[in-house]
């Protein structure tokens, strides 16, 4: 699957943003190591804690349909009146989620925009020195 396949997914599942309170909508395409997709986009919350961002919505879909290998994940993100020009990059809970499921140094992270132009980097670029499973074994 190609780059600006995996945006283009990103972009529909953004169209499903729920972000009445920040009218920031972000949507994520993530593909597993099995060859699938599966997409998500950020939902929140009145209370605003519960909030979730897509990357996270992205992973959660998949972790609980029995996958624990992922490859790459698009990103897109921006305000609903802007569309998604800006890279969006994911924030620090998400890299965090990633860095429970993905070799950091081959999980790549794909930032994208509505051109379909793209910013790519690996989980290790955007989590040096990340903590995980291994620091616990
Ligand atoms: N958001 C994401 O979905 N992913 C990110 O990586 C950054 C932030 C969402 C959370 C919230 O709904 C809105 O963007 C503003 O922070």
């Amino acid at each position: 699957m190609t780059e600006q396949e995996l945006i283009k997914r990103a972009l529909e599942a953004r169209t499903f943003s729920y972000a009445p309170y920040s009218g920031f909508q972000v949507g994520a395409a993530l593909l597993a190591g099995s060859g699938k997709l599966y997409t998500g986009c950020n939902i929140e919350n009145a209370a605003f804690t519960p909030t979730n961002c897509a990357e996270r919505t992205a992973f959660f879909k998949a972790v609980s349909d029995g996958e624990k290998e992922f490859l790459a994940i698009a990103i897109v993100g921006g305000k609903k009146e802007e569309g998604a020009k800006e890279f969006c990059a994911p924030c620090g809970v998400c890299r965090q989620v990633m860095m429970e499921f993905c070799d950091p140094e081959q999980f790549r992270i794909i930032l994208g925009n509505e051109n379909l132009e793209y910013q790519e980097y690996t989980l290790a670029d955007l989590l040096p020195e990340g903590f995980g499973k291994g620091n616990l074994s």
